[in-house]
């Protein structure tokens, strides 16, 4: 039998940051970088990497995948425990997507293994499947937006998604902008403040109901100033999501821009998940010509930030186009 070849691509969030895990908006694209899995029939899941030392190889059947060695493995590991399949896989990963860049190397893989392990839902179960795998593998409480942006991607388009409804509004990215990539600092959410944001979230819920819909008065008057924070960053947000892709719509790249650098100073202000570094990395190229705006991206503590400019005004970093979500290829020759 002739192998498969499954090919996921990253993601990078344009606006709508610490919105998904309250059911909200988010704005991300698949981006034209990938990782691929070219695999054959197996009894274990076992695989390689062109950029890992170690192999992974593991049972059909995983009961804690935050125990599996090499760490990459844990991500395959997550996946397989969420599937159980009946049948496993031998093969090779690759990819061109930064590792550990903030573009979803991670997530790409899960979503590329569970094709490969012959997923066949929607992309919304995709995305939940994957969702959990992350869930178990990391032990943090992230939300769902990159493996949807992951398994929901379309060509030249970026992606409206309601985290709630989980539904995918594509809007298209304008051909005279370049969305730049750039990588700031390392960083991993194990261990990071994201799952006290989580829970912060879901104290300012227990208070004044869903994020999603609540009005930003009812955020600020919120007690406790660190909760009344998070929320009015929240509620913000998800304003600001809708009013980006509309934006985008009319064109109105000046007012995307303002729009993207309002989101970053709600991370740095309210929600206070950006760093000096990363701030000192937005101001910088905030302050360059033809650079409508530029924003921390994902989540924070470090990793990436993304700008919206004029073709060719920015060239540092990964210069990334909007592409289509995961899927398996023909079979390999
Ligand atoms: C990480 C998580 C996402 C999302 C972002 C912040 O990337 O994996 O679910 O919460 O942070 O927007």
């Amino acid at each position: 039998m002739s192998p498969t070849v499954v090919r996921a691509p990253g993601r990078v969030n344009l606006i709508g940051d610490h919105t998904d895990y309250t059911g909200g908006l988010v704005f991300p694209m698949a981006v034209d970088r990938w990782t691929e899995i070219r695999c054959a029939p197996h009894d274990r899941v076992e695989l390689t990497s062109a950029d890992e030392a170690e192999p992974v190889s593991l049972p059909l059947r995983v009961d804690d995948p935050t125990a599996v060695s090499p760490a990459w493995g844990r991500y395959v590991a997550g996946v397989v425990s969420e599937m159980a399949p009946t049948q496993g896989i031998r093969g090779r990963v690759s990819t061109t997507i930064p590792i550990g860049g903030g573009m979803s190397s991670s997530h790409a893989l899960e979503v590329a293994v569970a094709l490969a392990l012959g997923f066949e839902g929607s992309v919304v179960e995709l995305a939940q499947l994957t969702q959990r795998a992350e869930n178990r593998a990391s032990g943090v409480p992230t939300g769902i937006m990159d493996q949807f942006a992951i398994a929901g991607g379309v060509a030249g388009h970026a992606l409206l998604m309601d985290c709630g409804a989980l539904t995918i509004t594509p809007v298209p990215v304008p051909d005279d902008v370049d969305v730049v990539v750039q990588f700031v600092a390392h960083r991993t959410l194990v261990g990071s403040a994201y799952a006290d944001r989580v829970r912060e979230c879901a104290t300012a819920e227990a208070e004044i109901g869903p994020l999603r819909t609540a009005d930003p008065a009812t955020a600020a008057s919120i007690a406790d100033l660190v909760v009344r924070r998070r929320a009015m960053h929240v509620v913000a947000e998800n304003r600001r999501v809708l009013d980006f892709a509309d934006a985008l719509r009319a064109h109105d790249l000046a007012g995307a821009g303002q729009l993207m650098l309002a989101s970053h100073a709600s991370l740095r202000d309210l929600y206070e998940t950006s760093t000096t570094q990363m701030d000192a990395a937005v101001d910088h190229v905030a302050s360059l010509p033809g650079v409508y705006g530029v924003r921390m991206t994902g989540g924070g503590f470090g990793g990436c930030i993304v700008a919206l400019t004029e073709p060719g005004a920015l060239t540092d970093g990964w210069r990334v186009t909007a592409v289509e979500g995961a899927r398996v290829l023909d079979a390999a020759p």
